[in-house]
């Protein structure tokens, strides 16, 4: 099959060879343009035959930090000298300091009173089903409420509870057990009271353990409520007696101009999972942060994970939150989202076929209709990202709509994310004027 990469990045040189091995040997789930990547530094990637890009993808949420950020590099050399991997029974210096870390960290954004936990994992997948088990032994109750369209993870149980329609009944069987509410979609809510349908979801059928919410839900194409709805949501929550899993996978440790994305929300969360930008993607980590009185739950063999928090990942994640702090990250993506809406903004009222620039900090996106106010179909967003790649710009669309993300470290420079800005306006334009939107 053809894919964008064809007439992109694999033309020529090393990157055109990997690009067929990898199609002869590795199983891949999507067409997505796999770049032959070989470095990165800062905001930029490096592909094998030297060329740069600007990435505004982080690899979905994932370096924060930027693309092998010194500090992180060399905290993580130091610790493979010492010790990579320990017995996951025993404790080391690190796991305490960082779980003691994030406890304060929760705390302080959620202004809850008390302590947090960590149960330890690595990978996003991984934590989303340590938080569902936990409140599921917690609680008693076995049901779930998730939102359509929501993705949290590839796992069966994460994606039971997600809600993208295309697996349900195909990879993971239905279940009466899993309930979903839609999206809070504002484009297509045609009179839909969507906090009103979270709590019917909530309120019907077997009392649910928790819902599993994320603050902007990224992959259906960075769509989120507003305060009203999400503060409904956390109330109908508590009336239901579920959990409130809030899922940051895609949107910590600074990404939504705060260090957690349901900060902007004023949220007080029972469970909170992370993962990806945790490292800021130098060695796989993630967690289940609980209030620690749901921490009597873990206990026995469905809780262990070999990977789960070792010497490096914890030496990366250490590294990772100094640069967060120091850096101000949290504060820059804010700042840099505030003029990046303000200077997207009038695509709108340019173009018909842009129904809405919309997203917070550094979580945003361009979202593209046709007439009928349907998703475009895949082309012409392809035929966008292999552009806007050779004008030496990585960015990638949504699932669920047709929504160019912008979605950059947070360390990328001020003048170069404004031109990058310029030049995304300018393609689109032209694009635009050929028609090839319609
Ligand atoms: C919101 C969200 N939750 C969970 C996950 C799963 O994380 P992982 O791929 O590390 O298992 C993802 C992955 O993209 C995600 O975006």
């Amino acid at each position: 099959m053809t894919t964008v990469l064809d007439d992109v990045h694999a033309l020529d040189g090393i990157s055109r060879r990997l690009a067929d091995r990898d199609r002869r040997f590795v199983a891949r789930p999507t067409t997505r343009i796999p770049l032959a990547v070989r470095s990165g530094e800062g905001a930029h990637l490096i592909d094998e035959d030297g060329r740069r890009v600007l990435d505004l993808t982080s690899g979905w949420n994932v370096a924060n930090a930027g693309w092998n950020h010194p500090r992180i590099v060399a905290a993580v050399v130091e610790q493979a000298k010492e010790l990579a991997f320990a017995p996951p029974w025993c404790t080391h210096d690190a796991r305490s300091r960082v779980a003691e870390r994030l406890s304060g960290m929760l705390s302080t954004a959620s202004g809850v009173d008390g302590e947090f936990k960590a149960l330890s994992g690595a990978t996003g997948s991984e934590a989303v089903e340590a938080a569902l088990k936990v409140a599921r032994r917690a609680t008693g109750r076995q049901a779930t409420v998730g939102f359509t369209e929501a993705y949290h993870g590839g796992t069966l149980g994460a994606l039971q509870a997600g809600g993208v329609p295309q697996v349900q009944g195909v990879d993971v069987p239905t279940s009466q057990f899993h309930r979903h509410a839609p999206i809070p979609d504002m484009l297509r809510a045609n009179g839909r009271d969507y906090a009103a349908l979270v709590r019917e979801a909530l309120l019907s059928g077997p009392p649910p353990a928790a819902i599993l919410l994320e603050p902007a839900f990224t992959n259906p194409g960075v769509i989120h409520g507003d305060r009203e709805f999400y503060q409904a949501v956390q109330a109908a929550a508590r009336e239901a007696g579920a959990l409130l899993i809030i899922d940051e996978v895609g949107t910590g440790f600074g990404r939504m101009g705060h260090t957690f994305g349901f900060e902007h929300w004023g949220l007080q969360p029972d469970i909170v999972v992370v993962a990806k930008a945790l490292t800021s993607g130098a060695v796989p980590m993630a967690g289940a942060l609980m209030r620690s009185e749901l921490a009597d739950a873990v206990s026995g063999p469905g809780f262990s994970s070999t990977f789960g928090w070792v010497p490096l990942a914890c030496a990366a994640a250490t590294a990772s939150l100094d640069v967060l702090e120091d850096e101000q990250l949290a504060l820059r993506a804010r700042h840099l989202g505030e003029l990046a809406l303000e200077r997207l903004r009038p695509l709108v009222d340019a173009h018909s076929s842009i129904a809405a620039v919309r997203g917070i900090g550094l979580e945003l996106g361009i979202e593209f209709t046709d007439e009928s106010g349907d998703p475009l179909p895949r082309p012409p967003m392809e035929t966008l990202t292999r552009r806007l790649l050779q004008r030496g710009i990585f960015a990638e669309p949504s699932a669920y709509t047709s929504t160019l993300l912008l979605m950059p470290p947070l360390v990328i420079d001020e003048a170069e994310w404004l031109g990058a800005l310029d030049t995304i306006a300018e393609q689109i334009g032209e694009m635009a004027e050929a028609g090839e939107f319609a």
